[in-house]
């Protein structure tokens, strides 16, 4: 027998059971192995039915990932579940943990399903840009409908045991141990002599649909408004509407070759990509096996902002409790009716409850007093951006907290090394840099310190992947990765409207490329305020360097969306901003005053022009180790400033438009300009030079020294 498959037999049932750690994804061995199993119980006249169950702490996850992209082994995964649904005698599925893509498809194929009531299920293909390519967009619909199937298909989101019992997706939920549940079902099976009932056989869920499809288009435009630039969501509704639009076979074989056909698009590529790259992120090359993360049973916050509050959130959402710390009551009281107030979003969106409203406030204690942090555990500071007032914080923190607490700051520009120096256990001190707004984007930049501990590190990545973050280890430098990135970037976008374009122009050129906002609209809605503010009292060097035009407008009072202007004006009631042509004389008036002589832009430059630089800045950041590999970068990206995932991230992207092409182009507008910072970094240079791109430094050591 396989080493990854087994069979027993418990009188007249089978249990085939699947170990092949960590989630049981159906790889070559997996499939040959189970394809084997099924056909030496078919004709085993002792065995009346079977169950197919999987070891460890799941039912499988689905296809093995790293498989695709690969020539295909048989039996491929469609050809193994086809050969499971034909079997002449009843197959049980029993599922634990995440039935997954192919996992969940592999259970579709059984004819009866049960699970555990913590177990989930769900087919979220299309979140690596793929559809269900194993039967799931023929064989759900057949099973809850096509309406509904094409909810679950399109997002990508799990379904409970107990919704997926309602729906009709599982034939009994458990509480106890599944197996022994799915062993039971299948005796009574066996010894009522209950015959396979297959999904490929019934259309009795189509009918409906068949006659008038008005509603399931309606639900498939709702799904895909905000799949912008995606490919996947409309492939994954086109193939649910071959369920009832083509025989079963006929679909199958469409559902088939759309998923080859996007299995070898940029797009798929760039979301695999992201899957694993999200999971190196948080991985550190030089920590210790067995390094455990200290205890995090209560979190203290340091200030009420909009930070502090967005970030106090995350922890009352999974049960930690939080004591934030404000400098009056006033601004406390401001701070939990802000936070309240998000939370009633929730509820008036039917998303939460106000019983669970309650109960997450109740997780919340305010004070004004530091010294009531002696407690806690971890203690993340939000203050204003000053080095002074951050350094007298640790002071005071440092004098306070037990010991063992981690001392954690959401700074995102500055040195962590010099906070941790105004304490005397620098060790216990790094960065948590959390991304607006805080209790939405999933990103977490984790600023590891000369002297942080590898338990405070670990501490600190254990508990991002508890409140549900993305964390990314990165080192410290002025603005860490994804601030230092975008001040690249910023450096040209008020060039750029000086050059010639317009803000209007330059946020289309963003969103087309897959932004959800454009620069400008993005600093409208931020506050202007705020860059101006800093670049008055730390420098211009502060905040994406100089800005004529959006200093200008602060001047003239407009500071963005709350003061109905900015860059562009917001009329009560509308939606995004109009172009304003006073904007347009200052921009005129202002390269008039450099002497810069204005010339069309096309987008295709806007795009090069923000993009390049960034990934010769993202270059830079490799060869000083503040990155440990272009993969983390692409991570910070996605999911801390909204790049379009299906490109993968700027360092993703810069492979696949070619590194030779970007250090051109860079020089091109270095020449262009009379800018040399628009030079390609040293490690651009060479990689292109070689014919390389930044993922061929997979496994290699990066950094100069
Ligand atoms: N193939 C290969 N490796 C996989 C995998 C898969 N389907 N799913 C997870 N892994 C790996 C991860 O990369 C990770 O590896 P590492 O330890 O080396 O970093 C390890 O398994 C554990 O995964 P997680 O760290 O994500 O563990 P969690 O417990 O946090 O999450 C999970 C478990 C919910 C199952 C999560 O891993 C997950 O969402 N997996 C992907 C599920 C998925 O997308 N399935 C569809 C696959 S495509 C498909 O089936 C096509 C078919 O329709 C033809």
């Amino acid at each position: 027998m396989s080493d990854v498959v087994s069979v027993r037999k418990d009188g007249e049932v089978a249990v085939v059971t699947i170990d092949n750690p960590p989630v049981n994804a159906l790889g070559h061995a997996v499939r040959s192995g189970v394809y084997e199993a099924m056909a030496g119980l078919r004709d085993d006249a002792d065995v009346k039915a079977v169950v197919l169950a999987c070891a460890g702490r799941t039912f499988s996850a689905g296809a093995d990932i790293t498989e695709f992209g690969k020539p295909p082994q048989p039996p491929a995964l469609f050809e193994l579940i086809n050969a499971v649904e034909d079997m002449p005698k009843p197959v049980v599925a029993a599922m634990h943990g995440t039935a997954l893509g192919g996992g969940f498809e592999l259970a579709l194929g059984c004819h009866y399903r049960v699970a555990d009531s913590k177990a989930r299920v769900g087919l979220p293909e299309v979140k690596l840009g793929l559809l269900p390519g194993a039967g799931g967009t023929q064989r759900l619909p057949r099973l809850i409908g096509p309406e509904e199937a094409l909810k679950i298909i399109v997002s990508g989101d799990f379904v409970g045991a107990d919704k997926a019992l309602k729906l009709g997706i599982v034939d009994e939920v458990t509480d106890g141990d599944v197996n022994e549940a799915a062993l039971e079902l299948a005796r009574r099976l066996a010894a009522d002599g209950t015959g396979p009932v297959r999904l490929s056989d019934r259309d009795d869920k189509l009918q409906a649909v068949k006659a008038d499809d008005t509603a399931f288009n309606e639900t498939a435009g709702k799904l895909t408004a905000r799949a912008r630039g995606l490919e996947a969501p409309h492939a994954c509704v086109e193939a649910v509407r071959w369920s009832f639009e083509l025989p079963f076979e006929e679909g199958l074989t469409k559902e088939r070759e759309k998923f080859m056909e996007l299995v070898a698009g940029d797009q798929s590529k760039a979301q695999r990509h992201i899957f694993f790259a999200e999971r190196e992120a948080s991985k550190v090359s030089d920590m210790p096996k067995g390094t455990t993360p200290r205890e995090v049973k209560t979190v203290g916050v340091i200030g009420a902002g909009t930070m502090g509050g967005g970030i106090s959130m995350n922890f009352a959402n999974v049960g930690i409790p939080v004591t934030i710390v404000e400098t009056s009551q006033e601004a406390l009281d401001r701070g939990f009716a802000t936070i309240e107030k998000n939370y009633r979003i929730s509820v008036s969106r039917g998303r939460m409850s106000e019983e669970e409203l309650k109960v997450r406030m109740s997780r919340l204690t305010g004070t004004t007093d530091m010294s009531d942090l002696a407690d806690a555990d971890f203690i993340i500071e939000a203050v204003f951006e000053e080095m002074d007032i951050k350094k007298d914080i640790f002071g005071k923190l440092d004098a306070i907290a037990k010991p063992g607490a981690v001392l954690a700051s959401n700074t995102s520009y500055l040195d962590i090394d010099e906070i941790a120096a105004a304490t005397n256990r620098p060790g216990s001190v790094l960065g948590t840099h959390f991304f607006s707004p805080a209790n939405v984007m999933r990103l977490m930049e984790i600023v590891r310190g000369e002297k942080t501990d590898f338990d405070v590190l670990a501490t600190a990545i254990d508990l991002g992947r508890k409140i549900r973050k993305v964390p990314v280890v990165v080192g410290v430098c002025f603005g860490f990765v994804g601030n230092r990135m975008l001040k690249a970037r910023q450096l040209q976008t008020e060039q750029l409207l000086l050059e010639g374009a317009t803000p209007q122009q330059v946020d289309k050129a963003i969103t087309d490329f897959g932004f959800p906002m454009g620069p400008f609209a993005m600093g409208d809605l931020a506050g202007l305020d705020i860059g101006w503010r800093i670049r008055k009292h730390v420098g211009a060097d502060a905040e994406g360097g100089r800005a004529e035009i959006a200093d200008a407008l602060c001047e003239m009072g407009r500071f963005g969306q709350k003061t109905g202007r900015g860059f562009y004006i917001y009329e009560k009631g509308a939606r995004g901003g109009t172009p304003d042509p006073e904007v347009e004389a200052l921009i005129v008036e202002t390269a008039k005053r450099f002497g810069i002589e204005r010339r069309e832009i096309g987008s295709e430059e806007i795009v090069e022009r923000l993009i390049y630089p960034m990934i010769s800045e993202g270059a830079k950041i490799l060869e000083e180790g503040i990155a440990q590999r272009s993969g983390d970068i692409d991570v910070v990206w996605i999911y801390g400033y909204g790049f379009p995932i299906w490109r993968g991230g700027p360092m993703f992207y810069a492979d696949q438009v070619g590194l030779a092409h970007i250090r051109d182009r860079l020089d091109f507008y270095a020449e262009q300009t009379g800018n040399d910072a628009l030079r390609p970094a040293p490690l651009l240079q060479k990689l292109a030079d070689e014919g390389a791109g930044f993922a061929s430094l997979a496994g290699k050591k990066v950094r100069a020294a």
